[in-house]
């Protein structure tokens, strides 16, 4: 009985094998950035994901906003954490050599610039260093070039930016997308046609919360980014209006606490998909999707590509 489970086990991770560009992924479970970091791999074997993307870091070393700075809503989280990270220098100087020694899986890094070329000069910083696998490109940044625009919002900025970042690396090249634009789809084939090997999306939501006895705002900044709960029928319906429209795989986010919610995101046309908000009420999401997938998939005899953009309108 014992050595039939662990035989299920075994196919199960079979099946739940996926692959981004370049990258092999051994599960299609992911940690979105800024949600979660190696202290939380204590809780369980991290074997349960394929890749590990480590909270965005930016050229030079950022405080963050005041607090407060996150808000429990109805239906998710509303965060201004500032994009707080100890810079690139610390980051490769201090944080690498952890991630090195403590990770068994992929590192992907995320990192955000403020110019086209301080996006350049960190990616061949970045090359310079072993044990990274690939690179999330947070674009949801205001750039100085560009009257402080967020970067991810204009689509010929984002060709010229991946079109440049593109010669840098061979490594995996993923451009994690906002949907804080008018239309996701002109960005997400701005991306492809420039380089892209995957994308991610999607990033938080505008939000915000507001005392209604005293009027005062929940965080410190007004206006924060909305994840978690809320934003998954959005995220769903960028993720499959996004798929129609690239061949490049997709790491999916947005709302997904359990391994329904993944599969939701994996017949919409993920390739992948990422947990966040989760961590924050449950440490054990990304586990408890790995099985739940896995049972899945084993029952109905399916692999990941059987599902991936198969979802049906009757
Ligand atoms: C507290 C917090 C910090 C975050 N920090 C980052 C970040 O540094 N870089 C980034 O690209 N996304 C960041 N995000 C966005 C998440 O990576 C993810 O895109 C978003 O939360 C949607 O997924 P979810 O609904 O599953 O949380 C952050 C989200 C939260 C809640």
């Amino acid at each position: 009985m014992g050595n039939n489970v662990m035989k299920q086990r075994q196919d199960a991770g079979e099946q739940l094998k996926t692959s981004l560009g370049v990258l092999k992924m051994k599960t299609p479970i992911s940690v979105s950035s800024g949600t979660f970091d190696l202290e939380t791999l204590e809780f369980y074997d991290q074997n349960c994901l394929g890749a590990f993307v480590c909270k965005t870091i930016t050229r030079e070393p950022k405080k963050g906003n005041p607090p407060p700075r996150l808000y429990e809503t109805e239906a998710g989280l509303i965060n201004s954490i500032g994009l707080q990270n100890p810079g690139l220098d610390m980051f490769i100087k201090e944080n690498l050599p952890r991630y090195r020694e403590e990770l068994s899986v992929p590192l992907i890094v995320s990192f955000s610039g403020s110019s086209t070329d301080e996006f350049c000069e960190m990616l061949e910083m970045l090359e310079a260093q072993e044990g990274i696998d690939g690179y999330e490109i947070n674009i949801s940044c205001p750039n100085v070039e560009n009257e402080g625009i967020a970067f991810g919002t204009q689509a010929d900025v984002v060709h010229n930016l991946v079109s440049r970042l593109k010669p840098l690396t061979k490594r995996e090249l993923c451009i994690k997308l906002s949907p804080n634009v008018t239309d996701i789809t002109e960005i997400a084939k701005a991306a492809e046609a420039g380089g892209a090997t995957s994308l991610a999306l999607i990033n938080s939501l505008y939000g915000m919360a507001v005392d209604h006895q005293t009027g005062m705002s929940r965080i410190k900044m007004g206006v924060g980014g909305y994840t978690g709960m809320g934003i998954k029928p959005v995220a769903l319906a960028l993720t499959y209006k996004t798929a129609q429209v690239v061949d490049i795989p997709i790491v999916a986010m947005g709302g997904i606490y359990d391994w329904k919610d993944a599969l939701e995101f994996i017949w919409a046309g993920a390739s992948a998909i990422a947990l966040g908000t989760a961590h924050f009420v449950n440490p054990l999401a990304a586990p408890e999707v790995m099985m739940g997938l896995g049972d899945y998939l084993l029952n109905n005899n399916k692999s990941m590509n059987d599902i991936k953009g198969a979802c049906r309108f009757s």
